[in-house]
């Protein structure tokens, strides 16, 4: 397991102080919560035109072998990353994808040096001045926040916009600010965020809810920080690992302890790294379940499903085979799955809600009722409309969603509504009859390198057009 790679020794020496009483700009925080909640609830990603769409004739079982790409939600925090310390550090297996591509040029903009060379991209954040970021990409991604901990860590000082991401929910960041808060960051501002630090320092920062986000930016400023922290109910996902083993292979002390708190030694010395990104556990899940969906058999290469239990149950409970062995995962099914009486979605490692979208699409033809509850993020039922328009039989009751399964999904015209539930419409549309038309492709652009390319591969009759 990743953990294992980690260093482990034990409880650093951190200060023993609860959170909320440690922080000396509490207040200031409170008000930017509130204000953060009520000004971030309904915002949406502004994009440019996007005239791109996909065209899929389905019906036909995915058969084949296929490579994953690098993971999204690891080498985001690992990019931000390397604004930290010395030296130059060179990412291979780094996706293709629009988030990332944002996020090169938001490190361009605080002067970093980054060049790409196919998937490997090298980073040399040595003439790094500004702390600044201004823009559209920052206001795009929700991960441009992930720079408010590597900016403080480095410069002791952020200034960053609301960052955006898919409008699956509110997605507040009051705990990014609370937790940074602790190691002695205070904040201004209304409609940007504005971070300074005299210094920062190691602290306790008990999370009251386990954020992904809110972990990784606490990690990277403690890693700069003097002292030690112990992040206590940190995010248990493995992405969080990734960036703490990316960090230790820099000379930074980052550990996951028994209880699953992370603890770190501050003010390591970080330097230059070659280092390789795992594959991305969530397109893994998306195409495993296209897979099943249409009736296929596939074999995904550099993926074991050692980070993918909670799917791997699930797809068995629904009838599909699958064999996790030797660093690959193959899956069979004659596509007649069985409905899920009850899923609900949990952070790591519960099913993730990044598969909830894919997963509804592949329960849509399913034999009975399924039901499934989303519990981690508000508004991420948009799909649901777009399924219905297939065909599907759909109810939305609050937090679930009961499918009644049918027999055919027909062809129809669609439209991405976020980028997970982007990748759903093309499950549905590969298990339907006749031609389905997605656009607002740039979505799912975000996050799959080309999923028309992948699934292409796979036997899909399946084509872009710009
Ligand atoms: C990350 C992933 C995203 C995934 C999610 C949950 C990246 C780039 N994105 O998002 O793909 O869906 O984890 O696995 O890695 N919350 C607050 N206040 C905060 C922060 C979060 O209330 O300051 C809430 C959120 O609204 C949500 C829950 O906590 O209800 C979980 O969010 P979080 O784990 O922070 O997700 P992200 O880091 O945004």
């Amino acid at each position: 397991m990743t953990v294992v790679m980690l260093h482990r020794y034990s409880r650093c020496n951190h200060r023993a102080a609860a959170p909320g009483v440690a922080n000396p700009s509490l207040v200031h925080i409170l008000g930017y919560m509130v204000f953060c909640r009520a000004e971030y609830a309904g915002k949406t990603e502004s994009r440019g035109m996007d005239l791109s769409y996909l065209e899929i004739k389905g019906g036909v079982p995915l058969c084949g072998e296929i490579e994953i790409q690098g993971s999204k939600n690891a080498v985001l925090p690992i990019l931000a990353a390397c604004m930290l310390g010395e030296g130059v550090c060179i990412i291979e297996n780094c996706p293709f994808i629009g988030d990332v591509e944002d996020t090169l040029e938001i490190m361009k903009m605080l002067g970093c040096r980054a060049e790409r060379d196919g998937r490997t991209v090298s980073i040399d954040a040595s003439e790094v001045k500004a702390y600044e970021i201004g823009g559209t990409c920052a206001a795009r991604i929700r991960s441009s926040v992930l720079f408010l901990g590597a900016l403080l860590g480095r410069m002791k000082r952020a200034v960053i916009p609301l960052p955006g991401g898919c409008a699956i929910g509110a997605r507040p960041v009051d705990l990014h600010l609370w937790a940074l808060g602790c190691l002695g960051a205070e904040f201004t501002g209304r409609d940007r965020i504005i971070a300074s630090a005299k210094r920062l320092h190691g602290s306790t920062v008990k999370l009251p809810l386990s954020s992904v986000g809110a972990t990784e930016n606490t990690i990277l400023a403690a890693v700069q920080a003097e002292g030690d922290t112990l992040i206590e109910n940190a995010a248990r996902e493995p992405e969080v690992d990734e960036l703490c083993e990316f960090l230790n292979q820099r000379g930074a002390e980052i550990a996951r302890l028994e209880d699953n708190s992370i603890c770190v030694r501050g003010g390591k010395r970080l330097k230059g790294v070659r280092y390789c990104m795992k594959a991305d556990r969530i397109v893994t899940g998306s195409y495993l379940l296209a897979a099943a969906a249409t009736g296929g058999r596939i074999r995904v290469r550099n993926d074991s499903c050692r980070n993918l239990q909670s799917l791997v149950r699930v797809l068995q409970q629904m009838g599909a085979e699958i064999d996790c062995r030797d660093g690959a995962t193959v899956l069979s099914s004659d596509g007649r799955l069985f409905a899920v009486p009850y899923l609900a979605t949990a952070p790591y490692p519960g099913f993730p809600t990044d598969l909830q979208s894919p997963m509804m699409a592949a329960l849509c033809r399913a034999e009975g009722k399924s039901r499934i509850c989303e519990t981690v993020f508000e508004n991420r039922f948009r799909t649901a409309d777009e399924l219905k328009k297939m065909g599907a039989k759909i109810e939305i009751c609050g937090k679930c969603a009961v499918i009644d399964g049918v027999e055919k999904l027909r062809g129809a015209l669609l439209a991405a509504p976020d980028l997970r539930g982007g990748a759903a419409l093309v499950i549905a549309a590969l298990q339907s009859q006749g031609c389905t038309t997605i656009r607002d492709m740039t979505y799912v652009d975000r996050g799959y390198e080309s999923i028309e390319r992948d699934m292409s591969l796979l036997g899909a009759d399946i084509k872009r057009y710009r």
